[in-house]
């Protein structure tokens, strides 16, 4: 089935799995003739330095139909900055269309209320959700540890799900307006439990502190100045000062997403994942247990 439905993707994405995801989800929406804008956020100068996400989004995204935005799972929400895509984006109009479908990543553990509240977030700026999407990939916390979760994720086991995603995009899109509801509440899949009840309760920074109560630190001693911690930081916080890196961003704090700590050439970069045991993600724990489908669009099998 072909629709040419104008398709805008956004995409926060810190360690590069949502940003892959989402040029296979463009690939097989433009063989089905949709026109595409795929933007990625990350790291970008206006958004994270300049503080001006607004801004950004109105110069540069093109008129659409259907708008999809995509960011990864941190600590069982919906990641922040991924989040103050969809608040920031205008009303429906000419230009911004009302069709809407979030997608996240997660490191195959727990989604848990992230596609929930990006549903909700789209409803409060006046978008029809029409389907939603999460995906098991790589996690990128266990990067250096003895065990990695979901290695070279997303990969072709994605293909059957991101190909079943775009083609009920493609029906829906083939609808009337007016016959088009909004399916958010088939994003509340995952049982209510402790985990669920604590994502409720604690917002994503708080539980971010839980996790990793030690912040990045760097070990100037140790760092050489080349300057790749500055490059890799998704929200740009740092700059190279006199060879060394400093914090000048006051806009925006350290997300833990480890991209730092997992480029430093010297290991100049503490963050606080050494432990096996860190908080579910090793198999050994008796936390540690995997999401069940690892992957799937919502609602299912309509
Ligand atoms: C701070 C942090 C928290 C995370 N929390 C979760 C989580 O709660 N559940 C999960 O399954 N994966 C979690 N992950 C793994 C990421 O969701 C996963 O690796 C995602 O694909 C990263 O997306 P990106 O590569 O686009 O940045 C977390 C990763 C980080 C860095
Ligand atoms: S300082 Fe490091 S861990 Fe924090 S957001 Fe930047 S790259 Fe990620
Ligand atoms: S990546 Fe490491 S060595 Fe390079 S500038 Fe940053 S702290 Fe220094």
């Amino acid at each position: 089935m072909k629709t040419n439905i104008k398709v805008a993707i956004i995409v926060f994405s810190p360690s590069g799995h949502t940003l892959k995801a989402a040029k296979m989800m463009e690939k097989s929406m433009i063989d089905r003739g949709m026109q595409v804008q795929l933007l990625d956020i990350t790291r970008n100068e206006t958004v994270f330095r300049e503080n001006k996400m607004a801004q950004y989004l109105e110069e540069n995204v093109e008129p659409h139909d259907l708008i999809c935005v995509g960011g990864p799972v941190y600590a069982g929400h919906f990641e922040g900055n991924a989040m103050k895509i969809i608040k920031a984006l205008p009303y429906p109009d000419k230009k911004w269309g009302k069709l809407a479908v979030p997608f996240v990543t997660y490191g195959g553990l727990h989604t848990i209320i992230a596609l929930t509240e990006a549903g909700d977030l789209f409803y409060r700026r006046k978008r029809i959700n029409i389907l939603g999407m999460k995906l098991g990939v790589f996690h990128t916390l266990t990067k250096k540890l003895a065990f990695r979760i979901n290695e070279n994720k997303p990969g072709k086991e994605s293909f059957p799900v991101i190909e079943e995603f775009v083609e009920r995009i493609t029906k829906i899109a083939n609808k009337k307006l007016s016959e088009i509801k909004d399916i958010r509440k088939s994003f509340n899949y995952t049982p209510f439990g402790p985990e669920k009840f604590g994502s409720k309760l604690f917002g994503q920074k708080l539980l971010r502190k839980i996790m990793f109560p030690k912040v990045v630190e760097i070990n100037y001693d140790k760092c050489i100045g080349c300057g790749l911690c500055a490059e890799r930081c998704p929200v740009n916080l740092y700059e190279m000062i006199d060879g060394k890196p400093q914090k000048t961003n006051f806009y925006f704090e350290c997300i833990c997403c480890a991209e730092c700590y997992h480029n430093c050439p010297v290991g100049a970069i503490s963050l606080d994942l050494k432990k096996p045991e860190h908080h579910h993600l090793s198999p050994e724990s008796k936390h540690h247990k995997m999401e069940s489908p690892q992957s799937a669009v919502y609602p299912k099998g309509v």
